[in-house]
């Protein structure tokens, strides 16, 4: 029995709603954007698909926090998102803005909700969620990591021409084109992937998924969204039923990994607490370089938004 409200109904927003509605596992689902009344309109449309899909969890948008008060889950997607040419670190000046203010206004109706970040640059928007809502770090989590290696999965499964239910795969990183993809711990059905595809195809595919988000803004002229909101319902799912499913979300490190103070996204197990337990994967010597390449590339994103702060002050 809980309740969830999602903030921005834009294209995310609005898709974690709907997926979520048609798990019908929570209770209530509050939609919540600044712009008008655009999540009452989402939100009342999801609502009379209940009757043809056969869900009983209820839609509800608003523009008021005083309708998210007493929220169990929290999964912020407002903020923009990037046009052709944009990275995810372009947006860092505007997002930072929209996020910190969300958490503060989301707060003060919820005492100690788990937060789910989505809004762009991921990492560093996990890093301004968590340290202003100063909830223990097992709350405050980001979603990239489902996504990421979901693109992966799907590549693979064009190439091998399988299913992608059965590929298994592991992804670290941060939720950037220094991500990391793991061969090493990919599986076809359990048969390692290296049994199944060529070195060279294998090697175009993980560079094809670190830039798998880029990939569909230049097609769509705007971020993605069906894959993105089902990743984050995925989230709500495991933490609501306490499944304890192990997902790679983007959480802040205390030297796990030999990384300290930063966010970045490493397997975890996700329960009715948030993150239950971080999993530690015996990484190679050249795995490890590229994770700590990609978390200083975080960190250096990190330093952009501290310098907005002071400059703020
Ligand atoms: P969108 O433009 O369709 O929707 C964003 C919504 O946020 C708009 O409806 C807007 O009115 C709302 N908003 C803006 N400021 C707000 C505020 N202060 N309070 C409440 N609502 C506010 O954008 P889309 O495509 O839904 O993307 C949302 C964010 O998610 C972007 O930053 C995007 O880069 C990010 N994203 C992250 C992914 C990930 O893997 N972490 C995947 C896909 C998108
Ligand atoms: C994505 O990877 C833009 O972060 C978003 O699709």
């Amino acid at each position: 029995m809980s309740k969830v409200t999602v903030v921005g109904a834009g294209n995310v927003g609005a898709t974690v709603a709907n997926v979520l509605a048609h798990k019908d596992i929570v209770r209530e689902v509050v939609l919540l954007d600044i712009k008008g009344d655009l999540a009452k309109g989402k939100a009342l449309d999801s609502w009379q698909q209940a009757p043809i899909d056969y869900y009983s969890t209820r839609l509800t948008g608003s523009d008021d926090y005083k309708d998210t008060a007493g929220s169990d889950i929290v999964v912020i997607t407002a903020g923009i998102p990037r046009k052709p040419g944009m990275s995810r670190d372009d947006l860092i000046g505007i997002n930072a803005g929209i996020v910190s203010s969300v958490t503060k206004s989301i707060l003060k109706h919820s005492k100690n909700p788990i937060i789910i970040l989505v809004s762009n640059p991921l990492d560093v928007m996990t890093y301004a969620a968590h340290s202003i809502s100063k909830l223990p770090a097992t709350r405050v989590f980001g979603m990239a990591g489902i996504l990421d290696t979901a693109r992966y999965r799907a590549f693979l499964a064009t190439a091998l021409d399988v299913s992608p239910k059965d590929i298994q795969a592991v992804l670290m990183g941060g939720h950037g084109d220094t991500m990391v993809p793991l061969p090493r711990y990919t599986t076809v059905a359990g048969i390692p992937v290296t049994e199944m595809i060529t070195s060279k195809k294998l090697k175009a595919i993980v560079d094809r998924t670190k830039k798998g988000g880029g990939e569909l803004v230049k097609l769509m002229g705007t971020s993605a969204w069906y894959a993105p909101g089902a990743a984050a319902a995925q989230m709500v799912a495991s933490i609501v039923r306490d499944e304890r499913r192990i997902f790679p979300c983007c959480i802040k490190l205390n030297g796990q990994y030999g990384i300290r103070n930063t966010y970045l996204g490493v397997p975890v197990v996700l329960g009715k607490n948030g993150i239950e337990k971080v999993i530690k994967l015996d990484l190679n010597k050249s795995e490890i370089k590229l994770l700590k390449n990609s978390a200083s590339h975080v960190k250096a994103v990190m330093k952009v938004y501290d310098k907005m702060k002071t400059k703020k002050k």
